[in-house]
């Protein structure tokens, strides 16, 4: 595997799920594969479930890890071609990717959506950048648009948890003060329109994902009605994805004081079938989810972001054995 961005990149699902499972049951059986290997972990952006489960992994599988904060300690980096660079940024991606690949075998990439430009950030301008001029298999740590280690993480657990053979899960947006990108939701909607799943989106008009990723998913409007006998809730907050109002791509909609009834409850929650409650974290207490929801019992939070460490190893091993 040369590239991870999408479900499509792992092949047979089935197969990635049942590699999963060897892996949690012996994490550090492949040493063997990162022996004198190297992971450049590149950050564009914050992160702590991230920088550390994929840490995690590529030590699992033996390797030596480099991480690089790009704000912090590294040159500003120019990515646009053609400029007169005059201002603070000193070094062009372009020579500093193909230094960056000299030092290592493998690169993951946290690089987030500028959510200005909906045709550079949902072409994967920065990613792809990456994967041509390194000479290195990339995989992306949340890219403008995804965030696949997640959503596989996402699935992972919900294998772990589900009661029933096909469970329906819930995708729901959420209030947030702050505009955030589709990269969590899009992922998420697309490794669950793969999996086994009864899929549900519910959001308010506006907020619909790209059709690429939505796929044929079922999308209710309201919020209520999407959660009755759910067995999962999966809740985020993601900013106007410009599919019907262009003008609107990366906005919030509405203030979020008047969205609040959208916040994930127990009164949510009570209309479901005791569903797991769902979410990437970090989260906002108080505007995604109530205390007493993300405190139940039947809150994953903590198991799925422990499966990042499994799903990171995973993608690393894969990557490896191609090399
Ligand atoms: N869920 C997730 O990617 O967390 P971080 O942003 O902390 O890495």
């Amino acid at each position: 595997m040369k590239s991870f961005l999408n479900v499509q990149d792992l092949g047979n699902l089935h197969q990635a799920l049942q590699e999963a499972v060897e892996v949690k049951q012996d994490r550090f059986q492949w040493q063997h594969l990162g022996k004198n290997k190297t992971l450049l972990m590149v950050f564009f952006n914050n992160s702590l479930r991230t920088r550390l489960s994929t840490q995690k992994a590529a030590m699992n599988l033996g390797m030596n890890v480099i991480v690089l904060d790009v704000n912090a300690g590294a040159w500003k980096l120019e990515t646009e071609r053609g400029v007169i660079m005059d201002g603070d940024r000193s070094e062009h991606l372009l020579e500093a990717i193909p230094v960056m690949g000299s030092y290592c075998d493998l690169i993951g990439i946290r690089s987030f959506a500028g959510l200005t430009d909906r045709e550079y950030d949902y072409a994967e301008t920065v990613y792809h950048q990456f994967l041509k001029y390194s000479g290195r298999p990339v995989f992306a740590m949340e890219t403008a648009t995804v965030h696949p280690l997640q959503a596989f993480a996402d699935l992972i657990t919900i294998e772990e948890h589900k009661r029933k053979p096909r469970p329906k899960v819930v995708l729901t947006w959420a209030p947030h003060p702050r505009a955030l990108p589709q990269a969590v939701p899009n992922s998420f909607a697309q490794w669950m329109n793969a999996a086994d799943v009864d899929f549900v989106i519910t959001h308010p008009k506006g907020y619909e994902l790209d059709p690429a990723f939505a796929g044929n998913a079922t999308v209710e409007y309201d919020q209520m009605k999407a959660f009755e006998g759910a067995d999962f809730i999966y809740a985020k907050n993601w900013s106007c994805p410009g599919v019907t109002c262009p003008d609107q791509y990366g906005k919030i909609l509405d203030d979020y004081h008047q969205m609040m009834h959208w916040t994930v409850d127990a009164a949510h929650m009570a209309v479901t079938d005791n569903a797991h409650f769902m979410h990437c974290l970090p989260v906002r207490r108080g505007m995604i989810v109530s205390d007493d929801v993300i405190e139940a019992p039947t809150s994953l939070v903590i198991p799925e972001a422990a499966n990042r460490e499994i799903s990171a190893t995973v993608v690393i091993k894969r990557m490896l054995e191609s090399l």
